[in-house]
């Protein structure tokens, strides 16, 4: 049983952690909940910045409904980053709902959030709880610059691009990211068009033109991202595109390729084999835990533009460190639970439930983000 307000869910991960260091920064005590406490505890020494000074404790419980629920019951809300979601998600959302608890987490993927959100989301809301989802740089960073181009009377279509730079060759990526990355080759990625979710066309990808840059931005839907889930049943939104591309077009380009290379050679085998690929993907390019991000290496930009019949609008999101900003987020999220401030509950994204202009004042409050709107 969790005696804090707050469960961390994933103690031993790289986002987890950074979730930690924001919550030990503003004085809410946590419970961190681990499979493995032993490792927790090691991890978190080596790498929990203030942890001398907080206000917490650890708990180690099976990746189990029932096992989880015991460790959860007692928390007010719940931050799972136990991840690939698409692959073992669910049972944190499930737990969290079972044990009373709000739910917060750090996917990006679109099958985790259609599954939340059609298999948990009317039960949330029966609850009096919030299922939220994708509480993360990715992708809650292009939510707030569609939201302020949405401000904009007449603006019905979005177009998204997340754009982030790290060390050379995506080094900067953790484990359970690049876990998650290569897991999106099993799954479709879907757009909005006219309201409803249609798939990408094999392989699609796009130049990405910002004027940040020198030169076009080769990017892929990346599994689709949040946002036309989140925009689905949204009566301002008609279509809403968005894509992916980390600066460094190399890495970009390859991760294609091996997109191509699964569909001709991997996508008809058993599960089982399918996994020892990935398995074999993630441990060749993502051996550990990669080191705490710096605000010299890892900068990212994220826009959104708009339109109407007329009206044409383009907001942009500069950023730094996109996983400490992740833990960011989170902790701006677990403020206002705690507050009992959500304009939502059941399924909605941060930007819903807390408004995209707190978490941009949250961000830019830190250093974390700065905007700009650009009427067209
Ligand atoms: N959307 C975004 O912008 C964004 C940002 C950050 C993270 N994420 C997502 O968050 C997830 C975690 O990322 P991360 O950076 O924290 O990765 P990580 O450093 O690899 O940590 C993964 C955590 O999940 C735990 N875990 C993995 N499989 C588990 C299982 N079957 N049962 C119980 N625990 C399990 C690991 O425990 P052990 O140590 O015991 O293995 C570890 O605590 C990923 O899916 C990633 O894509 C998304």
């Amino acid at each position: 049983m969790a005696k804090n307000p707050v469960v961390v869910y994933g103690a031993s991960g790289y986002t987890g952690m950074l979730i930690m260091d924001w919550l030990i920064d503003q004085d809410i005590p946590f419970t961190a909940v681990a499979r493995n406490a032993g490792r927790a505890k090691e991890m978190m020494a080596q790498r929990v910045v203030r942890l001398e000074s907080a206000n917490y404790e650890l708990i180690e419980a099976e990746h189990d409904v029932d096992a989880l629920v015991e460790a959860f019951r007692g928390a007010k809300v719940v931050c799972n980053t136990v991840g690939p979601f698409s692959t073992v998600g669910l049972v944190g959302v499930e737990a969290a709902l079972k044990a009373g608890c709000h739910y917060l987490d750090t996917t990006g993927e679109q099958p985790h959030l259609r599954k939340v959100r059609d298999q948990f989301g009317e039960l949330y809301r029966q609850a009096g709880l919030l299922v939220s989802p994708s509480n993360a740089y990715m992708y809650t960073f292009a939510e707030i610059a569609a939201e302020l181009a949405l401000e904009t009377p007449g603006v019905d279509a979005l177009e998204t691009a997340t754009l982030c730079r790290g060390p050379r060759g995506g080094a900067g990526v953790s484990v359970g990211s690049t876990a998650t990355i290569f897991e999106g080759y099993r799954h479709d990625a879907c757009f909005l068009w006219e309201k409803k979710l249609t798939p990408h066309a094999p392989h699609a990808s796009f130049n990405v033109v910002d004027p940040a840059f020198m030169q076009p931005v080769f990017c892929l839907p990346w599994g689709g991202t949040s946002l036309p889930v989140n925009f689905e049943h949204d009566p301002r939104v008609r279509s809403c595109i968005s894509s992916v591309g980390f600066y460094d077009n190399d890495a970009m380009r390859m991760v294609h390729a091996l997109g191509q290379k699964w569909d001709a050679e991997y996508k008809d085998l058993p599960r089982e084999q399918q996994d020892a690929v990935l398995k074999q993907i993630v441990d060749s390019t993502t051996p550990a835990m990669p080191p705490r991000e710096r605000t010299t290496v890892q900068r990212t930009v994220d826009f959104a533009i708009g339109r109407g019949q007329l009206a044409s609008v383009r907001a942009t999101v500069h950023g730094t460190t996109p996983y400490i900003a992740t833990g960011a987020i989170q902790t701006a999220g677990v403020i206002k639970l705690l507050d009992g401030d959500t304009a939502r509950v059941g399924f909605a994204s941060g930007s819903k439930a807390f408004g995209h202009r707190y978490l941009l004042g949250f961000l830019e409050q830190r250093g974390l983000a700065r905007a700009k709107v650009a009427h067209l």
